[in-house]
Formats: C-alpha cells, sequence, structure tokens
C-alpha cells in the first residue's frame, strides 16, 4: 500500500535528539511522526499515511472509550554498526496481533502492511533509533475501535497506528535484578477469557496489583493461577523464566491465560540451541519457593521486548521472601546472546532480524 507523507512542520531538532537520546528512559519521549491506516466495515483498510505526531481526535462516543476495543504490539529498531537499522521477528508480532484482533473483535491487518508500516516510519525517523548498548527504537503498532455507536458490538471504524520512543532500560537506569511482589488479591486472567490477546484491558486490571507492588519497593507483580494449585502465570507486563542448578530452563506453557511472547518463544528457541532442556509447563508458586531453599532453582527472569531479559533477584511473597541464590550466569548469557543477535554482533542463525 502507499503511504502519503505530511511531513512535521516543526521537526525536532538535531540537538534536541542528541539530548534525548543520552538518556532516553523508557516511553517518554516520542519521534516526531507516527503511522496510520484506517478501516471501515465497508471499505477495508485504506488511507494509510504518515502524520506528524500528535494528539487524536475521538468522538466522545468511540468504542474505545467505552468498551476498551484496542489491541497493540511492542517490538524495538536496532541501529547495527554499519548505520543499517534491523527489526527483530517482526512476523511473529504481526501474527500475534491478528491473534489479538481475532479474539478482541477487531480487523485483522495483512502481516506485510503492518511490517511495511513499521518501515515507513522507521525511514523517516531514524536519526531517532539510539546508538548505545542496550538501547533501541521501541515500536508501539496498537489498533483500536473508533466508531461513535453506545451500542455493544465490534466497532465499523477502526484506526491503527505505530508511534516510536527511543528506549533504555525499561526498570530504569543499569540493570540489575529486580524484586517482584506476588498477586494475591488479584488475577491477571482466566481460562477462556482475554489474557492471551495483547489488549489494553488486560494491563489496566494489572495496575491495582502492580501499584500493591510499588508500594513494597517490587518492580513488578506476578500473577498466579489459582485454578491449579497457584501456579504461576506472568508477571504485569512480561513472561517469566526460572533456571534449575541442573541447566534447565522452566516457564510457564501457553495455556490461554498468559500472553505467547515473541522474546519468549527466542529465549527457548537460543537455550535449546546451547542444550539446555527447557521445560514449558505449570510451575506452582510452592515448587519456586521450595527450589530456591534447596538449591535446586538457582535463577529466575523476566522477559519481553521492553524488559528484555532482566534478572529477578527476590519474590515477596506477603511477609516471605524467596531469594535467589545463582550467579544469573544463565539469564546474562541469553540476554547477552539475544542482544547480541538484535543489533548484528551475534550471527543471526535464525533469520530472525528484518531490515527497516
Ligand atoms: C513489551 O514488552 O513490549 C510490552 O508491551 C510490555 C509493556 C509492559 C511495555
Amino acid at each position: 500500500m502507499k503511504f502519503e507523507v505530511t511531513e512535521h512542520p516543526n521537526p525536532t531538532s538535531g540537538e534536541r535528539i542528541a539530548e534525548i537520546l543520552q538518556n532516553p528512559g523508557f516511553g517518554t519521549n516520542f519521534t516526531d511522526h507516527t503511522t496510520v491506516v484506517d478501516w471501515s466495515a465497508d471499505a477495508g483498510w485504506q488511507d494509510a499515511r504518515i502524520e506528524p505526531y500528535g494528539p487524536i481526535t475521538l468522538d466522545p462516543a468511540a468504542s474505545v472509550l467505552h468498551y476498551a476495543s484496542e489491541i497493540f504490539e511492542g517490538m524495538k529498531a536496532y541501529l547495527h554498526a554499519d548505520g543499517s537499522v534491523y527489526t527483530f521477528r517482526p512476523f511473529a508480532n504481526a501474527a500475534r496481533m491478528n491473534a489479538s484482533a481475532r479474539r478482541m473483535a477487531l480487523p485483522e491487518i495483512d502481516e506485510e502492511l503492518f511490517v511495511q508500516s513499521l518501515e515507513v516510519l522507521v525511514a523517516k525517523d531514524k536519526a531517532w533509533v539510539p546508538a548505545s548498548d542496550g538501547e533501541a527504537l521501541y515500536l508501539r503498532p496498537f489498533m483500536f475501535g473508533t466508531e461513535a455507536f453506545l451500542g455493544v458490538r465490534p466497532s465499523q471504524t477502526v484506526t491503527y497506528r505505530v508511534i516510536a520512543s527511543p528506549a533504555g532500560n525499561f526498570f530504569g537506569g543499569e540493570l540489575k535484578p529486580v524484586k517482584i511482589w506476588v498477586s494475591r488479591d488479584y488475577v491477571r486472567a482466566a481460562p477462556g477469557g482475554t489474557g492471551a490477546a495483547k489488549t489494553g484491558g488486560n494491563y489496566a486490571g494489572s495496575l491495582a496489583a502492580q501499584a500493591q507492588a510499588a508500594e513494597k519497593g517490587c518492580q513488578q507483580v506476578l500473577f498466579l493461577d489459582p485454578l491449579h494449585e497457584n501456579a504461576i502465570e506472568e508477571l504485569g507486563g512480561m513472561n517469566v523464566f526460572l533456571v534449575t542448578n541442573d541447566g534447565c530452563l522452566l516457564t510457564p506453557e501457553l495455556t490461554g491465560t498468559i500472553l505467547e511472547g515473541v522474546t519468549r518463544s527466542s529465549i527457548i528457541q537460543l537455550a535449546k540451541d546451547r542444550g539446555l532442556t527447557v521445560e514449558e509447563r505449570r510451575v506452582g508458586l510452592e515448587e519456586w519457593a521450595k527450589g530456591a531453599a534447596d538449591g535446586t532453582i538457582v535463577e529466575a527472569f523476566a522477559c519481553g521486548t521492553a524488559a528484555v531479559v532482566t534478572p529477578i533477584g527476590e519474590l515477596l511473597d506477603g511477609d516471605q521472601t524467596i531469594t535467589m541464590t545463582g550467579d544469573f550466569s544463565t539469564t546474562l548469557a541469553l540476554r547477552e546472546e539475544l542482544l547480541g543477535i538484535q543489533t548484528g554482533k551475534v550471527e543471526d542463525r535464525h533469520g530472525w532480524l528484518h531490515k527497516l
């Protein structure tokens, strides 16, 4: 599809971009442009364009504002040493966006159009891609219902957009092990619900638990599945892995209540490539606590596009603390290899990179 381009009338100066890239933080600065493609039940996807970044005008009755008709993706663009920019497994994100769209009664988008929407935006705002280690341009494709209608049914008009934001460490500052709060008051998802969809409501529903976590000095919250003996599910915004003392990775299986992370599946592949055993199965919180205490579970980490691979140092469950005693060597080796592939320093043997 051809994208019409409207240039930003007052683009950010090179000096200001350099200042932002000195310390990008996470999710607070946005590039000058945004990709937009509109959809209507009558005409399908149409009117693809690049616009200056700015506020969106919405009808107060728009479907997204009342019935949370919204899905999104998280991806990154990485600057390689030769000046070219790549993204990572974009067709996997396109497929996941379409799985979310089916669950949330939003229209599927052609995978090629999804990838093209990233290509055109990064081509326009390439100056915003950070060059430092561990930093990248975070890409946020999202789609929402715009129809002004208070009857409850799928929106007949939808908009798809991509915004981009230079990103450093999601948890701020230097990489260090994070503390996780076990949510006993709230669950994230239930069988048949929307847990596997990347939809804003899942994140809105996690915020009260996340606020409790913050009160306890924790950076993320861990949700459990009380229907299955408190099996661990996922964190507020990322998947979770454990590492045993005999080099096995444990991660919750995809039961339909957790998100199928692209980072999660990449880590599983990289671990298998190293000869590690990966068990995707139900892991009870009790198994984690016992394993940490008797030294059979030594490392834990969070993973996602934003979090990359972040060691988990402690888990707080009420007044009990589960402490990971390992040296995080497996966690950090997997992180290093994943980032190495993404930034072009390690051979891309699975063909995961896509040039933008
Ligand atoms: C991502 O990892 O890209 C996400 O969408 C999660 C969010 C917590 C930033």
